[in-house]
């Protein structure tokens, strides 16, 4: 009720500040743009930008639930600034692991967590860690549990890497077999006539935030090729929240043997025949 209500007041807002900027010229990306950057900029504004809008589009409610369910040994990826971090039921926890490769957007997040998990001396707490990390790089597992993480939360994560299939591949192989993937993201709204608007400002969003909000989420999760278990899609289509699986031990026996196989064919070819001039000009070869 909450968020058809704000999403229909929010439909008439966003058409009327984006449609008008459909036929903007938009300005490639430049080469060495670094989405990591623009958050390390953003890290102590970043809650109050987002904070309304959340808020507008319900999705508060929608990290409390997801967030609630961690249990067992939790990592959360792209933590950002630590948005989800009040949710946690710590006493489910045996550990909880935060992961983000900006660094001043954990500082926030760790304070944060700091501030909505006050315990008393008595009173256990869950060991909590803290890495400056991406998804894609090297993520140690739970201690004591070298099988992976019982559950893997990820949040408004994909829209912020160059490449999200392989984030999500990643996330696959941090869970462990059996285990869960919580995700919930933005993206494309359900109707084409919005999604012009996404599309038309999307680079020039993406320059200043480091977010690409008009990214196909369902076609990402496909590509990973993520077993799902339960999907849905909130806010005129926008916010999609899937449960996943983490790869089982066959595919990631799989994956290790393919991506063996390439290695060895590209150690084992022969070396490329060097180029030579031709002493025509290219006009003349053609
Ligand atoms: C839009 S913020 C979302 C933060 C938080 N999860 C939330 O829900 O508010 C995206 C976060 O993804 C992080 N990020 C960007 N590239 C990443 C990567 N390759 N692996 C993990 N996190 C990444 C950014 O540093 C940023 O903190």
């Amino acid at each position: 009720m909450g968020l058809s209500g704000t999403g229909l007041v929010a439909y008439t807002t966003f058409s009327y500040m984006t449609l008008s900027r459909n036929a903007e010229i938009v300005q490639p990306l430049p080469e060495d743009f670094d989405p990591v950057q623009r958050y390390d900029a953003q890290a102590r504004t970043f809650d109050s930008e987002v904070k309304w809008q959340e808020y507008f589009w319900g999705i508060s409610t929608l990290r409390r639930r997801m967030t609630s369910e961690a249990s067992g040994h939790v990592l959360e990826s792209a933590a950002g600034t630590g948005r989800n971090a009040g949710y946690f039921e710590e006493r489910n926890c045996k550990s909880i692991t935060f992961m983000d490769p900006s660094g001043p957007m954990l500082e926030v997040a760790r304070k944060k967590w700091e501030d909505s998990h006050r315990f008393s001396k008595e009173e256990k707490r869950v060991p909590v860690r803290w890495l400056e990390e991406s998804t894609t790089g090297e993520v140690p597992m739970p201690e004591g549990q070298p099988v992976g993480y019982d559950v893997v939360i990820q949040t408004m994560g994909l829209c912020s890497t160059e490449d999200p299939v392989e984030m999500l591949k990643s996330l696959g192989r941090l869970g462990r077999p059996g285990g869960r993937i919580l995700l919930l993201d933005h993206g494309r709204f359900h109707y084409d006539t919005m999604n012009k608007a996404l599309d038309g400002s999307a680079t020039d969003h993406a320059k200043k935030y480091g977010c690409w909000w008009n990214r196909d989420i369902e076609a990402i999760v496909r590509e990973s090729g993520l077993e799902v278990v339960e999907q849905r899609r909130h806010a005129l289509g926008t916010m999609y929240e899937f449960e996943l699986k983490p790869f089982s031990r066959e595919d990631r026996q799989k994956m290790e043997a393919t991506e063996a196989k390439s290695l060895r064919a590209t150690t084992s070819s022969p070396p490329k025949p060097k180029e030579t001039k031709s002493a025509y000009s290219w006009w003349w070869r053609s």
